[in-house]
């Protein structure tokens, strides 16, 4: 907050936690937002247009989303079912699926059940972070001739593994994504319309309980700590 009320946000030039920081090219958050939404737009409202430009999601395409109810996967439902698009939820557990059929998911899957895939129509966009096997598996989801995979992490610790003859020789495509930061992303976040899900906010001196959450897959949507 500034000396005459206006409220900025931005990205600061170091890495890890901090109370204070300096920012080099704050942008102003408009009064639609309270301060825990800019926060989840910030990063992973940039990352959730980024991956779904990248992925050029038309009208009809069946789109897979991976880690739907996680901080960019609950904005990418969103922005694939905003195109048009039939979203197809993955996720793990009766409680992240019922989050994702009411974020607009139009199917919802559990790939956390061996074989998860295998009763699935072919997908024209796959919006993978999660890697491994689960990114592999939604690589052989894709629609031969015209998928697109948009890989943009591997919260799981394994990237996706795949050869390049498995790519041109079923003619589908693997965009990488990364570093989707700039002050016009952020405008264009913070006046997306985007809805994120706030998870926990808890305190910055409780940084260490705010991994063993992000490490036991237990958040929705965006975790925010408060300094
Ligand atoms: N390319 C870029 O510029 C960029 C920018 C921001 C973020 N990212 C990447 O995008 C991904 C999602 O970020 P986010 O901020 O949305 O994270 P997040 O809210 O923490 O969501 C990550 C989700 O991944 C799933 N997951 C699968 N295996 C996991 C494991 N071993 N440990 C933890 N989570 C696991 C979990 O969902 P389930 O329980 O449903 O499986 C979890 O909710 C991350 O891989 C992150 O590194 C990339």
């Amino acid at each position: 907050m500034t000396a005459d009320g206006r409220r900025l946000a931005g990205v600061p030039t170091g890495p890890g936690y901090a109370s204070h920081a300096v920012l080099t090219e704050p942008v102003e958050v408009p009064d639609t937002l309270s301060d825990h939404e800019a926060a989840a737009l910030l990063s992973q409202g940039t990352t959730a247009l980024a991956a779904a430009r990248a992925g050029r999601i038309a009208p009809g395409d069946r789109v897979l989303v991976e880690a739907a109810t996680g901080g960019v996967g609950s904005l990418l439902v969103q922005l694939a079912s905003r195109a048009g698009a039939i979203v197809v939820a993955a996720t793990r557990g009766a409680h992240k699926l019922a989050i994702a059929s009411q974020l607009g998911a139009h199917e919802v899957v559990d790939y956390s059940v061996p074989g998860w895939s295998a009763g699935l129509e072919p997908i024209d966009v796959a919006l993978s972070s999660v890697g491994g096997a689960t990114a592999r598996e939604s690589f052989d989801l894709l629609r031969t001739g015209t998928g697109r995979l948009v890989l943009f992490g591997y919260a799981g610790g394994a990237p996706l593994d795949v050869d390049a003859s498995d790519v041109f020789g079923r003619g589908v495509s693997i965009t990488g994504l990364w570093g989707t930061y700039s002050t016009d992303a952020v405008r264009e976040a913070f006046a997306s319309g985007l809805s994120p899900i706030l998870g926990a906010a808890l305190p910055l001196s409780d940084a260490a309980r705010a991994h063993y959450l992000l490490e036991s897959r237990s958040t929705t949507g965006k975790l925010i700590l408060v300094p």
